[in-house]
């Protein structure tokens, strides 16, 4: 019960990664809000459906929540065959907004885990890019950014998860300093849920046979949830701005 006497909300929740950590932090004894776009088909303490592409969507779910909250879990994302512009605003600018307006109601000893992923592994090649994207404040700042700087359609998944590393990376510290809250990433390879074959899809079949020949076999989204569950726990208390891949071993083989 490493969650006891914890409040913890979880985005994606209705589905794979997401609904996998709701149900373990409420088995670990964590009161567990979820939000999605999408109703959940899991036992849940609260629901709020939120819109991470909208702004007014979100300032009315953080408005939703109770006072105190003890761990955020950014989990929900679209995947690489998504809308670029939506695919910005749901895996990084709505993330960013919401995690800025929740940060009021995380007390020291309070935790952020954001799922990054395996796809974002290449953020040094960018690294001065998405630091000036981590500079901008806001979501309306962030989507000014991009207009002047955008993305090419083809690797925008792949862009927005590097720079959520880089954003957790170069965030962490401050919130760490100045409010003994941990931010952390997680970075998982090819997980066994809905949107799986989205990534076939957008990788192409060569490198998916590539990286099926490095690896056992896609992650189950229970062996990412108890990652997630344990950053947000007592345990991890001195784990901050880490990205830590949950992989099966897939990102050693890249050197
Ligand atoms: N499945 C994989 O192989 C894999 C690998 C690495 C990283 N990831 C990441 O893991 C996270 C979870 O993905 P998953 O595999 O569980 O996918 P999933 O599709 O099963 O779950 C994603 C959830 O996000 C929600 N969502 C999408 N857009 C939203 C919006 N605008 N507002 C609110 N909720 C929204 C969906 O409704 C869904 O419940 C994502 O960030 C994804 O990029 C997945």
């Amino acid at each position: 019960m490493k969650l006891r006497n914890k409040t913890v909300v979880v985005t994606g929740a209705a589905s794979g990664i997401g609904a996998e950590v709701a149900r373990l932090a409420r088995f670990e004894g964590a009161t567990v809000i979820g939000m999605d776009r999408n109703a959940p088909g899991l036992t849940l303490d609260r629901f709020i459906a939120v819109d991470l592409s909208s702004t007014a969507s979100i300032d009315a779910a953080i408005a939703a929540l109770p006072q105190r909250v003890d761990a955020l879990c950014n989990i929900a994302g679209v995947p690489g065959t998504a809308n670029p512009t939506l695919l910005a605003q749901v895996n990084y600018l709505g993330l960013r907004y919401l995690t800025t307006g929740v940060l009021t109601r995380l007390p020291a000893g309070g935790a952020i885990v954001n799922i990054a992923s395996i796809l974002g592994a290449d953020w040094p090649q960018r690294l001065d890019l998405h630091k000036q994207l981590a500079a901008t404040e806001g979501f309306a700042a962030g989507q000014a950014w991009l207009d002047q700087h955008p993305v090419p359609d083809d690797s925008c998944y792949q862009y927005f998860k590097e720079a959520l590393i880089v954003w957790t990376y170069v965030q962490s510290q401050k919130w760490f300093l100045e409010r003994s809250v941990r931010m952390n990433s997680v970075a998982p390879g090819p997980v066994f849920t809905p949107i799986l074959g989205d990534f076939v899809s957008m990788l192409g079949q060569e490198r998916v046979q590539r990286d099926a020949g490095r690896m056992k076999r896609p992650a189950y989204a229970d062996e990412v949830a108890s990652v997630v569950t344990f950053l947000c726990s007592d345990d991890a208390r001195w784990i901050s701005g880490v990205n830590l891949p949950v992989d099966g071993g897939l990102a050693s083989t890249f050197i």
